[in-house]
């Protein structure tokens, strides 16, 4: 338990199951005061009750849809009236942008027969970059006035290793996602709509975008460059991205190696960062990485 200080407030998207649900669980038993979210109300209050049937009490649920702009106003308004400031963001919530095939070829700890059995259409490609792309970005606008309240403020993006550089194939891009003194978010934001545009015209090749599991691969990258840019932005918030290992859940049809245990260990570290850590990096679990 936290011996100091007020109680913190975290808030987890896509909290119902998986790594989210265990990050709550791991930050209740550290004393933090969680608000699981859950854009599925029953799935989410499910999620809930099964904290508290293992003895946690200072949980709540509240529901949010982070690709919903109307869900996450009226999250905010009640983190305002309920606690007046947040202590900690944890962006979770993800889809992985296509649809498998046939879970006849899927190999436990397999990456490339997981992304060889995943196909992706234009609508699935938007609405994963909807997701982990604006999801993200949109939280992050929306409560960081309120996190500017806090005296411990923290942001996790949970991104990916498939976000990092070397997995676009474009020199061009991967420089400019990789230029944090140059890029800026409206710049980072046309880069996601030429994506998009390419990929509905067939031309991800020619873009120098990646071709197996594209939008997941890209929303991810966008999200690792938009965590430095708030990093850079608003010193005060420790804000990291990180990618939690290949972890056994739904996103990749339980094929991962590590469980959800391990996973959340490394989200949780840097929810809990004491001051003066670094922030506007990637991680891999418990360790410090690179964008690269
Ligand atoms: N597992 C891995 O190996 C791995 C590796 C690298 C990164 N990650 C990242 O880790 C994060 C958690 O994934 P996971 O492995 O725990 O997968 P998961 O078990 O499939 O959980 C994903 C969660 O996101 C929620 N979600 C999806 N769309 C949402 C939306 N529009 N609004 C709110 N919640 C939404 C899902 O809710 P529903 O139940 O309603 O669908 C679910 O609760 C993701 O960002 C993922 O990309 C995972």
């Amino acid at each position: 338990m936290q011996s100091t200080g007020p109680q913190r407030i975290a808030i987890v998207t896509g909290a119902n199951k998986g790594i989210g649900l265990e990050i709550c669980k791991q930050l209740l038993e550290t004393g933090v005061k969680v608000v699981l979210t859950a854009r599925d109300e029953a799935r989410g209050k499910a999620a809930v009750k099964k904290l508290q049937d293992e003895g946690a009490t200072d949980v709540v649920f509240h529901q949010l849809d982070v690709a919903d702009p109307a869900s996450i106003s009226t999250l905010r308004e009640f983190i305002q009236n309920q606690f007046g400031r947040l202590d900690i963001l944890i962006n979770n919530a993800g889809i992985n942008g296509g649809e498998l095939v046939s879970q006849d070829t899927l190999v436990v700890g397999d990456l490339s027969r997981l992304a060889a059995a995943i196909v992706e259409s234009y609508e699935k490609a938007q609405e994963c970059i909807d997701i982990n792309y604006y999801g993200t970005t949109e939280m992050c606008k929306a409560f960081i006035p309120l996190l500017q309240l806090s005296q411990i403020p923290r942001i996790v993006n949970v991104s990916s290793s498939a976000g990092k550089l070397q997995r676009i194939p474009g020199e061009s891009i991967r420089k400019e996602l990789g230029d944090i003194n140059a890029l800026t978010e409206v710049r980072l934001e046309e880069l996601v709509s030429k994506f998009l545009d390419d990929f509905k015209e067939g031309r991800l090749e020619e873009g120098g975008w990646p071709n197996i599991m594209s939008a997941y691969k890209v929303s991810k990258a966008a999200v690792c460059a938009y965590t430095r840019i708030i990093a850079k932005s608003y010193p005060k918030i420790i804000t990291n991205c990180i990618c939690p290992g290949y972890v056994k859940t739904d996103i990749n049809y339980d094929t991962g190696i590590l469980t959800v245990e391990e996973g959340a260990k490394g989200p949780v570290m840097l929810a809990l960062l004491p001051d003066g850590s670094p922030s506007g990096q990637f991680y891999f679990q418990t360790e410090l990485s690179s964008f690269e």
